[in-house]
């Protein structure tokens, strides 16, 4: 029926035109809205590159103050919400509760729910980015089984996240700057990353008109994925497995070569990046130093260290420009500040919202968007005829 072109993976396929972040694979770059990666990461705030990404300018500071006070009262969720989270088994994976209680969200905000609506679509996006902390904080909560506190709007974002998720409803909770800023770095490195699939599938998923939230929650889902988001924490789970049965690392590195062997370098390549992921290289020195500082995991750690090292001389790794990607070191941060492995691919989602809700937002206000709809190459039988039940 005329469609001549196949790209599976859509490897050279651009499904839209953005000014949101600009990636250059083969030199490692990493820009949004024209700043570099790396100045934001040490600069910025995760609440200023959220409006950064959705308004395309940094905001003033009235601005900032604003907008931060928007998403803090937006924090607490509705009291019903929070018996979903109790129905949940204890163990519950917490990807799959969160893009429930995405969708929860939506059915509890119904009243700014349509998409050709800006009123609703702004309201929308405050309560997506003011909750999600909530969310992630009590999927993380119920998964353990322990008690659900409510935000405080006197703290901000990131500590509101801290403490929805490590305090207890008896106790002070103790915030330490340092964490937090490695907090506002972490989530910042992972805001906004072009056309991957979880990106893609919120906007594929917008393209039909369905609203923000169903989009969003969507996205969830494609993060959680091991090849996406859900490489972190296959990451800490591979070096745990190789230390737990004492490999070697080269020993693990020859099983990753052989193609028969199903085994994949968790954590290393990438679709767009040829050459050394900017943001892997700033997490990499995050973890050396607050690990070091900690003094948690630095097994694992010398672990990951030797691997990469191993891989990047290795003609396998060489000649297919594998580099360790985002995914690489988050894992073993998150460990040390106390997330199980099973939560960390929630605390990507936390940090990709502000991307997803730009994405979605860009591609509403582009009056010659289409929906979505890939064509195929058909390959199955030609026309046969229908075989009554007795003659098959
Ligand atoms: N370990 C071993 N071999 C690899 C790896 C790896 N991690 N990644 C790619 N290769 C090989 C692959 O087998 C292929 O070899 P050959 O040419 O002999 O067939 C070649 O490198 C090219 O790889 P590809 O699978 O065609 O590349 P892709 O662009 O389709 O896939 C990827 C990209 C990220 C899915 C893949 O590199 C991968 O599976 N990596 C491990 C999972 C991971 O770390 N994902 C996180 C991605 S970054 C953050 C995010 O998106 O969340």
């Amino acid at each position: 029926t005329g469609v001549t072109t196949l790209d599976p993976g859509f490897v050279n396929t651009a499904s839209c035109t953005s000014e949101i972040t600009f990636i250059d694979g083969d030199e490692g770059i990493l820009r949004y809205r024209g700043y570099p990666i790396e100045q934001l990461a040490e600069k910025s705030t995760f609440i200023e590159v959220a409006y950064l990404l959705i308004y395309g300018e940094l905001p003033t500071a009235e601005e900032l103050e604003s907008f931060t006070s928007k998403l803090t009262r937006r924090m607490l969720l509705d009291e019903r919400m929070r018996e979903l989270f109790r129905c949940f088994p204890r163990g519950a994976h917490p990807m799959g509760v969160l893009a429930a209680g995405v969708m929860a969200l939506g059915a509890f905000n119904r009243d700014y729910l349509d998409p050709h609506n800006p009123e609703h679509v702004e309201e929308a996006s405050f309560r997506l980015l003011g909750s999600m902390p909530t969310l992630a904080a009590y999927a993380y909560k119920s998964s353990v089984g322990e008690p659900f506190l409510y935000p405080q709007t006197g703290l901000g974002y990131v500590e509101n996240y801290l403490r929805l998720s490590f305090g207890y409803p008896t106790e002070d909770y103790e915030i330490k700057p340092e964490v937090v800023r490695a907090f506002e770095t972490l989530f910042i490195l992972h805001a906004d990353h072009e056309q991957n699939a979880s990106t893609s599938t919120v906007r594929l998923v917008g393209s039909a008109d369905a609203n923000i939230y169903a989009s969003v929650s969507s996205g969830v889902n494609a993060l959680s994925g091991p090849l996406h988001g859900g490489a972190n924490q296959a990451v800490l789970e591979m070096l745990r497995k190789i230390s737990s049965y004492g490999m070697d690392i080269k020993e693990f590195v020859a099983k990753v070569k052989d193609k028969e062997s199903g085994v994949k370098l968790m954590g290393f390549g990438h679709r767009v990046y040829k050459n050394y992921d900017p943001r892997a290289k700033i997490i990499k020195g995050h973890a050396d130093t607050l690990l070091r500082q900690s003094g948690k995991n630095n097994h694992l750690l010398e672990m990951a260290l030797e691997l990469e090292d191993t891989a990047l001389h290795d003609d396998y790794f060489i000649s297919r420009k594998l580099y360790p990607n985002v995914d690489f070191y988050t894992g073993l941060i998150y460990e040390a500040m106390g997330f199980p492995a099973q939560h960390f691919t929630a605390l990507f989602a936390l940090g990709r919202l502000p991307g997803w809700i730009a994405q979605w937002r860009e591609e509403h206000d582009n009056p010659k968007r289409k929906i979505g709809r890939p064509r195929q190459i058909y390959t199955g039988p030609a026309r046969r005829d229908y075989l009554p039940l007795a003659e098959r």
